[in-house]
């Protein structure tokens, strides 16, 4: 597997893959890799030539109160784990490598950025969107794929891709979730054994959520209601939002039906947890 950490160098391998015709899949990460991130390799690897894996934790997504000083990092770890599945290339720039002195264009995708999580986290879909769009542009992929767990992302992304008329599809690969049901996710690692426990409320929420629809319950008060009482009996727990809201849109739906996404947004002490479901 080879590092590359400079734009002209992954511009160049790109285009010599580009002149013989291969597919290039990508995989944009921030690090700490886990079974999620490992499930989107394997399904680039499975649908395109090549695949690239970006790790850069990006500073523009993250609020000046937010976790970017602490968000875990071991790159060691992460290379080890990609060289096994058998990666071309791990691109892994530097923040100076992705917004030189001066850096003044940034990606805003109107409304559904600030819906859901948009609206406790202000400016962060519009840094996921910019370094998307950079790191897009950069690998030229024909697939690109993200996790299910973060379905306000994966929104974003394909409204931005189909917006600005970008050559590449947006895959969307199902949320992988530890044994006990916890979503996986880079940000588990903060929480302490009692946190844990209390986090697996988000799971199960969803889990009653479905046995509810699955039993015919359709009445919108009646789920939320419901998922919002056992969270709230968890004392470590505090609800950002519970919603049922519209694929496209992230409007509020007034009733469940097929293809409703009902997402939730919890702190666990100081973590901030999320997870969902497409009914
Ligand atoms: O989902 C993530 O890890 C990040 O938001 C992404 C897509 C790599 C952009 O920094």
């Amino acid at each position: 597997m080879k590092v590359i950490k400079s734009i002209p160098a992954l511009k160049s391998a790109v285009r010599r893959w580009k002149s013989k015709n291969k597919t290039i899949g990508f995989v944009p990460t921030m690090g700490y890799l886990h079974e999620g991130h490992l499930s989107l390799v394997r399904a680039s690897k499975k649908k395109a030539d090549v695949t690239v894996v970006s790790i850069f934790v990006n500073p523009t997504q993250f609020g000046p109160k937010e976790d970017f000083k602490t968000y875990p990092r071991d790159f060691e770890r992460d290379a080890g784990l990609l060289e096994k599945e058998g990666i071309a290339v791990l691109f892994y720039p530097d923040a100076e490598e992705m917004y030189p002195g001066g850096y003044k264009t940034y990606v805003e995708v109107h409304d559904l950025q600030d819906k859901l999580c948009g609206r406790s986290r202000p400016g962060h879909f519009r840094g996921v969107s910019t370094v998307v769009l950079k790191l897009f542009n950069i690998v030229r992929p024909d697939y690109a794929f993200f996790g299910q767990k973060d379905a306000q992302q994966a929104i974003i992304l394909r409204r931005m891709a189909r917006d600005l008329d970008l050559d590449v599809r947006v895959e969307v690969m199902p949320i992988v979730r530890e044994a006990d049901g916890l979503a996986m996710s880079s940000r588990n690692t903060y929480l302490g054994p009692d946190e844990r426990k209390a986090g697996l409320s988000l799971s199960r929420s969803l889990r009653q959520a479905k046995m509810r629809i699955d039993a015919g319950e359709r009445r919108l008060a009646v789920i939320l209601s419901a998922m919002k009482e056992m969270i709230a009996a968890e004392p470590l727990a505090r609800i950002d939002y519970i919603e049922a809201v519209d694929m496209d849109t992230l409007e509020p739906v007034k009733e469940i039906s097929e293809g409703t996404l009902i997402a939730l947004a919890v702190f666990i002490g100081k973590t901030r947890l999320i997870d969902n479901m497409i009914v």
